[in-house]
C-alpha cells in the first residue's frame, strides 16, 4: 500500500458505558489484565498511521493516562458517535487524507481487517468512505447495513430506527470507519439527531455521502471474534475468553506445549521460553516470565515472579510476588514461595513454605520444612548457602544463615546461625521402652 495518502486513527471511547453498571470507563476495564483500550491501540500502531487520537468524555483522567503518548480529546457532551467524531475534527485541521474511525469497545480488530478496510475506501475513485460490516446469525442491536444493488452502502438504519423488514437483515455494521479527511467535516456537518434517540449518528453518513455523489464500499470481516463488542459484563466475559484464547494461541505458536489450552488462563504479558510445557490447570497472574525447558505441572498459580530454564514446578504449586526461581530447580506439591532467589539445581519438593530467602545452589529443602519469616511485626530474611541440606519439617527462624554444605537435623528449629559443614540440631534425644506398648495393651484389657 506505497501510494496509500496519509492516516490518522480515531477511537471514540466517551461513552460512559451505562450498561456496565460500573465506576470505571467501560474501555477501562481489562482483558488479561490489560485495558480494553490498549489492546486496541497496540494493534492501531502496527499500522503506522500519522496520528492516533482517543476521544473520551469529561472526568476520565485513568483512560487519558492509559492513552499516552496518544492524542486524547473531550467530548463535552455524548450526543452521538458522530458527535464524538466531531469532537476529535479540531485536533485534524488541515489533515488530509483517510480518517479511520474505531470504536473503543470492539479491542479485536485485526490489522489484516483494517488493512483490508483502507484499500476498500480506495477501490474505486468515487468512493468517499469504506465501513466495515459483518454478517451476523443474532444482529439485534447493531446497525443494519442497507445495499443497493451493486453492493455498495446505500444507508446504515440503527435498531432502534428499523422497520421490521430492515430488522431481518443479517448483515451489520462493526463500527470502523474510513473516510475522506477533507470531506468528513461537511458531512458531520449535516447530520440531525432526528432519531430514536435522539443523537448524532455517525452511520448516517453514508446516506449523505450519497447525496454528495460518494460512494460508501463494504469490507467484510471474516473472523467473528474481531467484531465482538462490549457493552455489558456478560459482553466484558466473552471478550475475556477470546483475550485468553488470543493469548494461548500465540504462546502455543511460539513453542509451548498446553496439554489443555482451555484451562491454562494467561496474563498480557505473561513471557514464556519455547519447549516449555504447561499441564492443566495453571493461572498466571502479573508479570510473570517463565524460561525455555520448563515443565510446569497441573495446578500451579503464578504472580510476579520469574522461572529459570529446565526447572519443574509442581503440580499445586504457588509462586508469589518476587520469587526468582533459577535454572534446573524442582518445586514440588504443595510448595509456596515467596520474595526468594532459588539458586540452581536446589530442590523444594514438598510441603514447604519458603519466604524472604535467599537459597544457593544444590540446596535440598526437605518435606515439610519452612522459613519462618515473620514475628507478627516485621519480615526478616533467611540465607541458606550452597549445598545446604535441610531435613523434613524443620522451623528457620529468620534472620538467620546457613552456611555451605551444613546439615540442619529433620525437626530441628533453628535460631542461630549455622557454620559451614556442621549439623545443627534442636531435639530432645530419643528414649526407647522396651516392650512398654505390649504392657500397656495388656494393662488395658484387664
Ligand atoms: C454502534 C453503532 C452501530 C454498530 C455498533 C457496533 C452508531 C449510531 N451505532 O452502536 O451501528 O452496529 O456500534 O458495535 O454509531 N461513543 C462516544 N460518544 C458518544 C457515544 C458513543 O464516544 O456520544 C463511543 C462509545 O464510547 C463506544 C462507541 O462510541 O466506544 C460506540 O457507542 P455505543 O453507544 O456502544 O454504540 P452502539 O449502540 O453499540
Ligand atoms: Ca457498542
Amino acid at each position: 500500500m506505497s501510494q496509500m495518502p496519509p492516516l490518522a486513527i480515531v477511537i471514540l471511547a466517551a461513552g460512559k458505558g451505562t450498561r456496565m453498571k460500573s465506576d470505571l470507563p467501560k474501555v477501562m476495564h481489562e482483558l488479561a489484565g490489560l485495558p480494553m483500550i490498549n489492546w486496541l491501540l497496540q494493534t492501531t500502531e502496527k499500522l503506522n498511521p500519522d496520528k492516533i487520537i482517543v476521544v473520551t468524555g469529561k472526568d476520565m483522567d485513568e483512560l487519558r493516562t492509559a492513552c499516552a503518548p496518544h492524542e486524547t480529546v473531550i467530548q463535552e457532551k455524548q450526543q452521538g458517535t458522530g458527535s464524538a467524531l466531531m469532537a476529535a475534527m479540531p485536533a485534524l485541521a488541515g489533515f488530509d487524507g483517510d480518517i479511520m474511525v474505531l470504536l473503543g469497545d470492539t479491542p479485536f480488530i485485526s490489522v489484516d481487517t483494517l488493512e483490508s478496510l483502507r484499500s476498500s475506501r480506495h477501490s474505486a475513485k468515487d468512493i468517499g468512505l469504506s465501513v466495515l460490516g459483518v454478517t451476523l446469525e443474532q444482529p439485534t442491536g447493531y446497525g443494519r447495513l442497507l445495499v443497493d444493488k451493486k453492493g455498495f452502502l446505500s444507508a446504515i438504519r440503527e435498531e432502534k430506527d428499523a422497520s421490521d423488514d430492515e430488522r431481518q437483515i443479517k448483515e451489520v455494521n462493526t463500527g470502523a470507519f474510513c473516510l475522506d479527511a477533507t470531506k468528513t467535516n461537511e458531512w458531520l456537518n449535516s447530520l440531525t439527531n432526528k432519531n430514536a434517540q435522539g443523537e448524532y449518528y455517525i452511520t448516517d453518513i453514508p446516506e449523505i455521502a450519497g447525496k454528495d455523489g460518494f460512494k460508501t464500499a463494504i469490507a467484510l470481516i471474516k473472523d467473528m471474534q474481531e467484531a465482538q463488542g462490549c457493552n455489558t459484563r456478560y459482553d466484558l466475559s466473552q471478550l475475556e475468553k477470546t483475550a485468553q484464547n488470543i493469548l494461548r494461541k500465540k504462546h502455543i505458536e511460539n513453542g509451548v506445549t498446553l496439554q489443555d489450552p482451555d484451562t491454562v488462563y494467561f496474563r498480557h504479558d505473561t513471557k514464556i521460553g519455547a519447549n516449555t510445557i504447561i499441564e492443566p490447570n495453571v493461572y498466571f497472574g502479573p508479570e510473570v516470565t517463565v524460561n525455555e525447558n520448563v515443565h510446569i505441572k497441573a495446578f500451579c498459580h503464578f504472580e510476579k515472579c520469574s522461572i529459570g530454564a529446565g526447572t519443574t514446578i509442581g503440580p499445586f504449586a504457588r509462586l508469589r510476588p518476587g520469587s526468582d526461581i533459577g535454572e534446573d530447580v524442582r518445586i514440588g506439591n504443595f510448595v509456596e514461595v515467596k520474595k526468594s532467589t532459588i539458586g540452581r539445581g536446589s530442590k523444594i519438593s514438598h510441603l514447604s513454605y519458603v519466604g524472604d530467602t535467599e537459597m544457593g545452589e544444590n540446596v535440598n529443602f526437605g518435606c515439610g520444612a519452612i522459613t519462618v519469616n515473620y514475628d507478627g511485626f516485621n519480615k526478616f530474611t533467611t540465607k541458606i548457602k550452597d549445598n545446604v541440606m535441610i531435613g523434613s519439617n524443620a522451623n528457620l527462624v529468620a534472620p538467620v544463615t546457613i552456611e555451605k554444605g551444613a546439615f540442619i537435623a529433620a525437626g530441628s528449629t533453628i535460631t542461630k546461625d549455622v557454620s559451614e559443614d556442621a549439623l545443627s540440631l534442636t531435639r530432645p534425644e530419643q528414649r526407647t521402652i522396651k516392650d512398654w506398648a505390649k504392657n500397656n495393651r495388656k494393662k488395658k484389657k484387664k
